[in-house]
């Protein structure tokens, strides 16, 4: 284990392990997994960099993850232009920042510019992106390190070490259009016994348009029933909701196509709400552990001949400081708090 933390960032694609011809261009395996870690307590987030070569572009076009539900709660991928820490291993738990780890370092996944490129939960399958999309990352893009974040449940047995990951798919080919992922949630707290509705909502200020093709929900146990979200086009007749995707979080956590695929411009608004029904006698927060919940959903989409968005997070207060009918955005016509969509 110790020769582990000597060991220095691991320099990508130095090492090219299969070679597969796919349609007209080359793509590429990375195995992209944890150096046999041992989490060492419950409840316990660790991240690993790697560090893109800088005089090169690459495209990652698919993800194939390596893990199951027993040992990890998530995976998330993030795009860094910064890592959070200098260690090949460290603590990154992004909520409890105040914790003293005895044997890793703490620090957030990234130090700066930090973005979702891919997340896993409960068993979700591969991801292949469409025909002529991938995530640039290296010379021409902000993301220069790729962190692993993987949330352990539980404290492993003495001697037994993990190597949980995601075999990114890359090529050097261009691709035309380029992915982004804006994740949308919210902070807030759920009262006990009841059933409360956690909703953000941002307007598109950049001069862009996105194509949306794939989503994905993120809440804990107590989104029973649906996570959706939205797009929101202002006009003098009144807000038009059009739902983009929506899915019961209890489902596998995996990215699945957008019902509507319709382009997203500047000024329309991007929404999201999560329904929890807490069953518990007692308030539930906004947080990292287990025991509190989350309220996320991730948008996918790509831009033609463009970058992706600056914008790449959505947050709201929550519960009870924010409800779309509270917000700046004046909404009207928002759906019914029973219509489950
Ligand atoms: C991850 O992949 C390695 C081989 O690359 C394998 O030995 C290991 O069992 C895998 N772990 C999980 C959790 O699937
Ligand atoms: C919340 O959960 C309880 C217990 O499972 C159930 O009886 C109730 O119908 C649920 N409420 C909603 C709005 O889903």
């Amino acid at each position: 284990m110790e020769s582990l933390y000597n060991m220095f960032v691991i320099l990508f694609f130095l090492f090219i392990f299969k070679t597969t011809d796919v349609l007209t261009f080359e793509v590429d395996t990375y195995d992209f997994l944890m150096p046999n870690v041992h989490p060492h307590r419950d409840e316990l987030y660790l991240c690993t960099p790697i560090r893109i070569s800088p005089n090169q572009n690459f495209y990652i076009v698919g993800f194939k993850p390596n893990a199951t539900m027993h040992t990890a709660h998530h995976m998330l991928l993030y795009g860094c232009s910064e890592p959070g820490s200098n260690d090949p291993v460290w603590s990154c738990g992004e909520m409890q920042s105040n914790e003293v780890d005895n044997l890793y370092t703490t620090a957030s996944p990234c130090r700066s510019g930090s973005q979702i490129v891919y997340a896993w939960a409960r068993d979700a399958p591969s991801l292949e992106l469409p025909k002529d999309v991938g995530f640039l990352i290296g010379q021409d893009s902000p993301i220069k390190y790729l962190v692993l974040q993987v949330h352990y449940m539980t404290k492993f047995p003495e001697g037994k070490t993990d190597n949980s990951g995601v075999f990114l798919k890359y090529t050097q080919e261009t691709m035309p259009r380029q992915a982004g992922v804006i994740l949308l949630g919210t902070s807030g707290v759920i009262p006990p016994d009841s059933v409360e509705h956690m909703e953000t909502a941002c307007i598109m200020k950049e001069e862009k348009v996105i194509h949306p093709f794939a989503f994905r929900t993120h809440t804990h146990g107590l989104g029973k029933q649906k996570v959706s979200g939205y797009v929101v086009r202002k006009s003098m007749q009144g807000d038009k909701w059009e739902l983009i995707g929506s899915k019961d979080p209890q489902l596998p956590q995996m990215f699945y196509p957008v019902v509507n695929t319709d382009p997203i411009g500047k000024f329309d608004v991007l929404a999201a709400r999560c329904v929890m029904n807490n069953t518990r006698h007692e308030l539930v927060k906004i947080g990292a552990t287990n025991r509190d919940e989350m309220c996320n959903f991730y948008l996918m989409y790509w831009v033609e001949n463009d970058t992706p968005l600056k914008m790449k997070y959505c947050f709201s207060s929550g519960p009870p400081y924010y409800y779309w009918g509270m917000g700046p955005e004046n909404f009207n016509r928002i759906p019914d708090l029973d219509n489950t969509v």
